[in-house]
């Protein structure tokens, strides 16, 4: 028994291709397609349609493409590989409306074109050029749709032109070289993903229309599906099917959350490709975001070595208590320097090597001792240490509790 006759289905209710019987009409789509229909009716210039890989610009074309109404009223040229230069896209749009030139002469073309709307628009016919994957118009060749824009009566546009494409295009209209045409843009529209409640429906109305069968999708799975696919009917339908597939090799009628877990497992592949569409930016960024990464990590590390430094390895500076003059007043007199001095507050203090209670002890020194402060460090448990220089000349480390801490002052001293 396959798969569809596990389920009693007609067909797979998720494949990818873009049947009319399958298309849900979602808020956004219905919204969109509205729109779309209201550009053509209102002879409107311009009409733009955005959205993210996978949400069904593709879908709503073919669906504006099977509306009746327009059948006989409308020419249609559809340009779906649109990576092509002004003169090539013209030609493409003239083949598409059966519009016959005598030579590639562009002036030629541009005046065929015209006398050609002209005609048209005698007997009330719209012309429409409609490109999908707009984003990869050529800037020149968007430039060239603006000028075919300016084709036009004192009464009415002789042309209406639908660019359909990801979000890229909106941001490549919002360029200095193409804000002429940004601005003939008269009607918008942005496809967006399902919602949680649309998504559930949607997998229901595919099933519905795939011959209900007997398969039913938990309303947990659902929820997952929903999470995974951010609401995109591409990534829905991936998802859907090899969950289908996964509670089928599992004799289950019904698909529940682990298979939904494991159809992403094992779609890994294809649905990170899907994904990536949506989640990808441009390489220039990823480096950007790398090179500002690793520097702000060097700084860090620096920032850190330095801390470390100036704790432990005071060794050739001054003192962290002694206040300095700057270096170009240091070269004609020592400042005022203010010292400190550790007077030992108990009977017996010891000095250890390093600022720690369990460092190896050097020397015992007694009450009223004064050690001269030549740098400090305090542990993560807030426990202080001075590092001190005896009367003897050894240094070590003294705790800050077995000491009184007193200030002397040296006079200037001219050089
Ligand atoms: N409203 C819808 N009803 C039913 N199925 C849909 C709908 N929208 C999208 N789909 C499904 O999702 C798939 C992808 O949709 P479509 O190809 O239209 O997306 P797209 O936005 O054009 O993507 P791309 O940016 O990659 O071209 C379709 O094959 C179809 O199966
Ligand atoms: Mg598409």
């Amino acid at each position: 028994m396959d798969y569809l006759e596990f389920f009693d289905l007609k067909e797979d209710p998720f494949r990818l291709t873009p049947d009319l019987d399958f298309i849900y009409p979602s808020k956004s789509h219905n919204e969109a397609l509205s729109s779309f229909n209201y550009m053509v009716e209102q002879k409107e210039g311009f009409f733009m349609c955005i959205g993210d890989p996978g949400t069904g610009k593709t879908t709503l074309l073919n669906t504006f493409l099977k509306t009746e109404k327009w059948k006989d009223r409308a020419g249609i040229a559809l340009v779906l590989t649109p990576r092509l230069s002004p003169e090539e896209f013209l030609l493409t749009v003239l083949e598409d409306l059966n519009v016959k030139v005598k030579n590639t002469n562009k002036n030629e073309i541009i005046r065929a074109f015209r006398d050609f709307l002209i005609e048209n628009s005698m007997i009330g016919r719209r012309i429409i050029i409609i490109v999908d994957e707009a984003q990869n118009l050529p800037d020149e060749t968007l430039e060239e749709l603006r000028l075919l824009s300016n084709l036009e009566t004192e009464k009415e546009k002789l042309l209406q032109i639908v660019l359909i494409g990801q979000p890229e295009l909106r941001g490549r209209l919002l360029s200095d070289n193409l804000k002429q045409l940004n601005q003939r843009i008269t009607v918008r529209a942005t496809l967006m993903p399902l919602t949680m409640n649309e998504t559930s429906d949607y997998i229901n109305y595919r099933l519905a229309k795939a011959g209900k069968g007997t398969v039913i999708f938990e309303e947990k799975a659902k929820k997952l599906i929903y999470r995974l696919s951010k609401g995109i009917p591409r990534l829905i339908n991936l998802i859907s099917s090899r969950a289908m597939m996964a509670a089928y090799l599992d004799m289950s009628r019904y698909v529940r959350k682990r298979h939904v877990m494991y159809a992403v497992k094992h779609v890994s592949d294809s649905f990170i490709k899907t994904t990536r569409r949506i989640v990808t930016f441009p390489r220039i960024i990823v480096y950007s975001i790398m090179v500002c990464l690793i520097a702000a990590t060097l700084i860090v590390m620096n920032r850190v070595k330095e801390q470390e430094t100036i704790s432990l390895s005071n060794e050739h500076k001054a003192s962290s208590i002694e206040r300095r003059a700057p270096d170009t007043e240091n070269t004609t007199y020592n400042a005022q320097r203010t010292t400190h001095n550790a007077v030992v507050a108990v009977d017996a203090a010891n000095v250890r090597a390093k600022p720690s209670l369990n460092s190896e002890k050097i020397e015992s020194v007694s009450k009223e001792t004064a050690l001269e402060i030549i740098d400090e460090f305090t542990e993560t448990t807030g426990m202080k240490w001075y590092k001190v220089k005896m009367p003897d000349g050894k240094e070590g480390w003294i705790a800050d509790k077995t000491v009184k801490i007193e200030q002397q002052s040296n006079r200037p001293v001219e050089q």
